[in-house]
């Protein structure tokens, strides 16, 4: 008896409408695939700060860092499953949503500076890439920058000739494969989190990365030469499921825009000098040896490289070739 009063009393406090369920919290899970300590594990918490505060904790971010959670291919499958709700993935890691177009991003030596990159983004080509991406049930909210990539392996690369033969990481577009092809390396794709060890153990010889994940998963400890080339960029798109994000109550929807801006301001204004301080620290690491291109040695890498942007073409198409040149005032 008693335990049945129980039980009817406890069904009255759920039936109450708007009481007990009202105050649980939305959860956004956010995952990703580097450390905190890097200018997108920071950006990450940033977001969960200002998002947390602006909906009076209506909303709660759980961030996952470090692939944690899931590494780069099964956050991809768990975003467009409801499984999670927030990610920041490289863009070159975004043919597999069927928007290849992505990967025109990581053409060599396509952004002249910084200025250049966060112009670009900033403009027609960044909304037209998110555009594209809403067919496939997910939502662009922000860019996020991470700087310029290094190469590295355990001998020095400095001519284009020293690729040749060398196993090269890369996280996934093809124009990356592409131009360590046309350096005479042997590409391969692998996950993040597999790449500290891969190098170790040698399964590859080399990678590229910027300065900020080469020394927070301690890359340079098993690279004993990184050249500071800065041959390509790396960013992020920070994407959302569309189901859920459309699905938020709007003066929700709009406080996250509000925490997504903000924390974007930041993380882009930190990019350069996390990275700037990630390579002073493991150059005083003493653990590799940093090498810097003469610009006769640039214009050999560049040369060596040229022919990605005629292959790129049938990869990504021309429509975002000609915007991207459109934007940086480049020839293709
Ligand atoms: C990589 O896989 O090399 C990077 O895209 C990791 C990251 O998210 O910075």
């Amino acid at each position: 008896m008693r335990k049945w009063l129980v039980a009817a009393a406890m069904a009255a406090v759920f039936a109450v409408p708007g009481v007990a369920l009202a105050q649980a919290p939305i959860v956004i899970k956010f995952s990703h695939v580097v450390a905190n300590d890097t200018p997108k594990g920071k950006g990450a918490l940033k977001f969960k700060e200002l998002a947390e505060k602006y909906t009076n904790g209506k909303v709660k971010v759980e961030v996952y860092p470090n692939s944690t959670l899931y590494k780069d291919k099964e956050e991809i499958e768990a975003l467009q499953l409801g499984s999670v709700q927030m990610l920041a993935p490289s863009t070159a890691k975004f043919a597999p949503l069927g928007v290849k177009e992505f990967e025109a991003l990581d053409l060599p030596w396509l952004f002249k500076d910084d200025e250049a990159y966060a112009k670009a983004m900033k403009g027609p080509v960044g909304q037209w890439l998110f555009k594209k991406l809403e067919t496939k049930g997910i939502i662009g909210l922000a860019y996020w920058d991470n700087g310029f990539h290094m190469a590295s392996a355990n001998k020095p690369l400095i001519n284009p000739s020293d690729f040749q033969g060398l196993k090269i990481r890369i996280s996934g577009s093809k124009i990356a494969d592409q131009y360590f092809r046309e350096l005479g390396s042997i590409p391969q794709i692998m996950a993040f989190s597999e790449v500290y060890q891969a190098l170790q153990t040698g399964v590859v010889d080399g990678c590229e990365n910027t300065p900020s994940n080469y020394l927070t998963q301690k890359f340079h400890e098993v690279q004993k030469h990184i050249t500071v080339s800065y041959h390509a960029h790396l960013q992020y798109a920070v994407i959302v499921n569309s189901k859920f994000w459309n699905g938020l109550p709007a003066d929700i929807r709009g406080q996250l825009t509000k925490a997504m801006d903000e924390a974007t301001d930041y993380t882009n204004s930190i990019a350069r000098k996390e990275n700037e301080d990630a390579l002073v620290a493991i150059k005083n690491s003493g653990k590799t040896t940093l090498h810097y291109l003469t610009p006769d040695q640039q214009a050999a890498w560049r040369k060596a490289m040229q022919p990605t942007y005629k292959w790129a073409k049938g990869r990504v198409g021309q429509e975002v070739l000609d915007l991207v040149a459109k934007e940086l005032n480049v020839q293709m």
